[in-house]
């Protein structure tokens, strides 16, 4: 069992990651961390109730976090790729419950300690809640059973700018300061993430088949799914498709064989032309200049058995929403 906290941004592709992570037999929900991103915390926060009472987890707890990145001004929100409230604009109802009174960072220090060993946190927005919890509890990376972050990208190019990767450019310096620290670090990053992808016919079985969930997944993906008709990456795809980023950072909890990883040091560029660029040292072999040297390692996911990642998905979802 991975008893996980999600970290999040809701966000079209949150909130598919957020379904699968309920849906799964094997993964149990300890809570949900907010942080800006694909729109403001309030915005964020106020979409993760609403999407844990769609998918009927309204007891789940939600903290809410940060606002604007540990050093550099929040950039403009994505509206044009997740729509102006995230979701879609689709209009949500008001949330049932009430926000957690702890900040993000108090909540992953509390559950970290009070699950021993056990914690899973899954980062799929800016780093800047887990850069912040570090600062609360130093010790941190040796209470939890490991990180896995969607963020990044080695080779394939960024989402942002040429090297840079949406979430990792979000908080630079917050993404270097959670990759400077020694723990069991798995990244999902674009490498993998332009491959797994979601067709506008699995969201139709989807919504045909999982009830207000299934309906909500398939109405708040037209928005993304429009602005990624737009990626040349994606037009010898006949069908509507898009990027299954956040949701496989989620699978691959439960389906690590799908994935190829490199391991090695890494750092986050935090200024300049290159600024979120994620650095892999994938030669591992000493350098002539020390500055790499007792950097911690990672994992960074560099290829992927798609249509396992795309099937798993679709099957979660369609046995744990059966309506
Ligand atoms: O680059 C993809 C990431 O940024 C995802 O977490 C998605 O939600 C986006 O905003
Ligand atoms: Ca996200």
């Amino acid at each position: 069992m991975h008893r996980i906290i999600i970290d999040t941004d809701p966000g079209v592709d949150d909130a598919q990651a957020i379904a699968y992570a309920l849906a799964h037999p094997d993964i149990s929900v300890e809570g949900l961390t907010t942080v800006f991103g694909n729109a403001s915390v309030d915005i964020t926060t106020r979409n993760a109730l609403q999407l844990l009472d769609v998918f009927g987890a309204g007891e789940i707890p939600v903290a809410q976090g940060a606002d604007h990145p540990l050093q550099i001004p929040r950039f403009a929100s994505p509206d044009f790729v997740h729509g102006k409230d995230a979701m879609g604009d689709i209009g949500l109802a008001p949330p049932t419950s009430l926000v957690d009174p702890r900040s993000a960072a108090q909540f992953i220090v509390d559950i970290a300690n009070q699950l021993q060993g056990e914690l899973t946190l899954v980062a799929i927005g800016p780093l800047t809640n887990i850069a912040a919890a570090l600062r609360l509890d130093a010790g941190l990376p040796a209470k939890v059973r490991q990180l896995v972050i969607m963020g990044g990208t080695v080779v394939e190019p960024g989402n942002v700018t040429p090297v840079a990767e949406a979430n990792f450019i979000g908080d630079p310096h917050a993404a270097e300061q959670v990759l400077a620290q020694d723990w069991p670090a798995t990244v999902i990053g674009l490498d993998v993430t332009h491959q797994t992808l979601l067709y506008d016919q699995d969201l139709e079985k989807i919504s045909a088949h999982c009830g207000d969930a299934g309906d909500l997944l398939r109405k708040s993906s037209r928005f993304y799914f429009d602005f990624y008709r737009g990626d040349k990456n994606l037009e010898k795809h006949e069908q509507s498709c898009a990027p299954m980023h956040d949701a496989s950072a989620l699978v691959y909890l439960t389906k690590p064989e799908a994935f190829t990883f490199v391991t090695g040091a890494a750092c986050v560029i935090e200024d300049g032309p290159a600024m979120g660029q994620l650095v892999l040292d994938r030669k591992g072999s000493p350098y002539v200049m020390p500055h790499w040297e007792g950097r911690p390692k990672i994992s960074a996911a560099m290829q992927v058995q798609a249509a396992r990642v795309h099937d798993d998905f679709v099957d979660t979802l369609l046995r744990g929403f059966a309506a």
